[in-house]
């Protein structure tokens, strides 16, 4: 297993590679089938497009059975998480008057479509999480108005992993969609979006699933898929797709509906090349494998009195990302560390006020030691 991992990440030597929950690397096999996929092109251009079609419906398979969804119709591929955080954000029908609920440790991405949506007249709501009980928190901020509920599966900064299953059974009770911001946890640890009464489900491909950016899942429930207004039109999303005489259309009954235009197929080529992988070694596997990994992670930090750690260290709250900070040093300290530790080839990642590191399940033990011993000499020096 280890030859073979090492087959399939030859990082280069002194490189100590810890930032999946910025970008992630590239397998072999992802590497080779985008070299194979550039020949291809360059020799004979897209003369077997049907092949390409092939490898496209073979991605949208695996990634259903990756998040255990119903069927292929569930899944759309689109350009990134933000994407699909806006498709359902302006799909929905709002009225005046009504709430969402969001969390106060949310990237981004999964706060300011949520807050556009002022203009309409919606209030956003946000949770402090940073409590024993954050699903608790969330929900506290929810009543009668309330049409919505979105969260990472793990917040980036911290690694908190989330109940979904507790957020998503609330929801379901009281009528809320139940959206799931999940690029920080798809590939690392393993999720089943019927289990967790997902609505939508999102995650670009560039982190944890090892494929390149540009391309990212949405799951949609069979319930919602044609509920959500659609907002993007073109040739790709109707129902007859490749009947271009036709004047009047319909838009597809299947999660394509939400695609516009001609696929990422560079991008497509890429990513199953990395899910057959994945899917190969098992999301149970490989979830064992990275919390294995974060909780030796965690033991480094407990160990040292000079630092505090930022990450639970519940195993039931923890993920890839393992965050902590010196107790000695203020935040400029901390990115100062941070830029001094890319330097020295600690690729990591300054969030929460803190280093952030995150390792995937191939990360050899190894480099734990090596990113803890340049960093300890950083602060030292
Ligand atoms: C939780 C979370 N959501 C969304 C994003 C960005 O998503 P995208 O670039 O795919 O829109 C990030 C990137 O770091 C993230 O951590």
């Amino acid at each position: 297993m280890t030859e073979h991992l090492d087959y399939e990440f030859p990082l280069q030597s002194g490189l100590v590679y810890l930032n999946h929950a910025a970008v992630g690397v590239w397998s072999r096999r992802t590497a080779e089938a985008v070299h194979t996929f550039a020949d291809e092109n360059m020799f004979q251009g897209a003369t077997d497009y049907p092949k390409w079609m092939k490898v496209e419906q073979s991605l949208r398979q695996q990634l259903t059975e990756l998040i255990h969804a119903e069927s292929i119709d569930d899944i759309a591929l689109l350009k990134n998480t933000s994407e699909g955080l806006s498709i359902v954000a302006y799909g929905m029908d709002w009225h005046i008057g009504d709430n969402l609920v969001i969390s106060n440790q949310e990237f981004p991405s999964n706060r300011i479509v949520w807050q556009s949506l002022k203009s309409q007249g919606v209030e956003v709501r946000i949770a402090d999480i940073a409590c024993d009980d954050p699903e608790a928190a969330m929900l506290a901020c929810c009543d009668a108005n309330t049409r919505l509920l979105s969260v990472s599966s793990v917040q980036y900064g911290t690694g908190l992993r989330m109940d979904l299953q507790r957020l998503g059974e609330a929801c379901q009770q009281h009528g809320i969609f139940f959206c799931v911001d999940a690029i920080q946890s798809l590939g690392a640890l393993d999720m089943d979006v019927q289990a967790i009464h997902a609505d939508a489900v999102i995650a670009d491909a560039h982190k944890w699933l090892l494929g390149p950016e540009g391309l990212a899942v949405f799951y949609i429930s069979p319930a919602w898929r044609e509920r959500l207004k659609l907002h993007q039109f073109g040739w790709h999303m109707i129902e007859d797709i490749g009947n271009f005489d036709a004047t009047s259309w319909q838009a597809a009954t299947s999660a394509r509906r939400f695609e516009a235009g001609s696929p990422n197929m560079l991008g497509i080529h890429a990513l199953h090349a990395s899910l057959a992988l994945l899917l190969e070694i098992g999301m149970s596997n490989i979830e064992r494998m990275v919390l294995e990994r974060t909780s030796a992670l965690i033991d480094m930090v407990l160990e040292d009195k000079q630092l505090e750690l930022v990450s639970p260290s519940q195993w039931q709250r923890c993920s890839g990302i393992v965050t902590f900070r010196f107790k000695t040093m203020n935040h400029q300290e901390h990115i100062m560390l941070y830029q001094q530790l890319m330097q020295k080839r600690v690729i990591c990642a300054y969030r929460a006020g803190g280093i952030r590191f995150a390792p995937h399940f191939y990360t050899p033990y190894a480099c734990f030691d090596e990113a803890w011993s340049r960093m300890i000499a950083c602060y030292n020096a």
